[in-house]
């Protein structure tokens, strides 16, 4: 069975994107077979995972998409297949419709099973991966909470800004409410995993006092490696990480800070990689 994990917060332009799209690129060059799920109609994670496997040509209006894969209860037909190691569920379709469809389905916004409707459409797939992960919107929607009613673990990512910090402690709020749902239907609840801190710029004093309140307001849960402002990061939203050719020391540099940050998720979830074929690209 996968491992499901959400990155979060229900405030915009924190980084949440780009943690699913280069831990998925980054989980699939260390052997695991991952799938990515795009809960936002922005869409940009789907964008840029497809574009750094040059299939952007397959992006159109008839594309299966994660609404498609909702509207007819069948995830399996949304997935796009983009190399050996990783597949997509895209978006770029209007959400909105969703919650009319479970509305109509379910006959009522407080039934039980709403918040669970994806749970069961993901477990017909999750066999086949090692990892599958979630991005979310900027909003604590239903698509949000069925990615959190259908994960192991939900990380929160927190950009250095106080109402950034306010975000992630409403997705962990989120979390924990349902986490205790889940438990007392006997389902293995979702676990608040840590917190990322993102630190678009390095200067200034307010920064450093706002990561101060993120490890005092989040104490162990925030991880120790900080994600820091690259220029080549925001350059992938443009031009793809190219994985066919070597990667500058630019890449690296800025690789390397997901690579240590990947490696203390995966620790403090208990996951090892030992028994996993070496990485069948080297980045480093
Ligand atoms: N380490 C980084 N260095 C520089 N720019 C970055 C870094 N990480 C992300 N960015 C840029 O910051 C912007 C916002 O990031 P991203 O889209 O991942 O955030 P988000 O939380 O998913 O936003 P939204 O809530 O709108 O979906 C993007 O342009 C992205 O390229
Ligand atoms: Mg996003």
């Amino acid at each position: 069975m996968a491992i499901k994990m959400v990155f979060g917060n229900q405030k915009g332009g924190v980084g949440k994107s780009t943690c699913s799209y280069l831990f998925t690129l980054l989980l699939s060059l260390r052997g695991y077979k991952v799938l990515l799920i795009d809960m936002d109609k922005q869409a940009n994670s789907t964008h840029w995972l497809i574009n750094t496997f040059n299939k952007l040509h397959l992006l159109n209006e008839n594309t299966p998409t994660i609404q498609d894969a909702i509207v007819n209860e069948d995830f399996r037909s949304a997935i796009m297949p983009l190399s050996e190691n990783v597949d997509i569920i895209p978006n770029g379709k209007d959400l909105d419709g969703i919650d009319i469809f479970l509305f109509k389905k379910l006959g009522d916004e407080n039934h039980p099973a709403f918040n669970f409707y994806l749970r069961k459409l993901v477990s017909e797939v999750e066999g086949d991966y090692d990892f599958i992960i979630w991005d979310t919107p900027p909003t604590q929607n239903t698509y949000t909470k069925n990615a959190l009613a259908a994960s192991d673990y939900a990380i929160g990512v927190v950009k250095c800004e106080t109402s950034s910090l306010n975000g992630a402690k409403d997705f962990q709020d989120t979390t924990v409410t349902l986490g205790k749902i889940m438990e007392a239907i006997k389902l293995k609840p979702v676990q608040f995993a840590g917190v990322i801190i993102y630190l678009f710029s390095s200067q200034g004093t307010l920064r450093k006092e706002v990561v101060e309140d993120i490890r005092a307001e989040f104490g162990e849960l925030a991880y120790e490696n900080i994600i820091k402002a690259r220029d080549r990061i925001e350059r992938y939203t443009k031009t793809p990480l190219d994985l066919e050719s070597k990667l500058d020391h630019h890449d690296k540099n800025a690789l390397k800070m997901y690579e240590e940050l990947l490696d203390e998720i995966l620790e403090r979830m208990g996951i090892h990689n030992e028994n996993r074929e070496s990485k069948s690209y080297s980045i480093f």
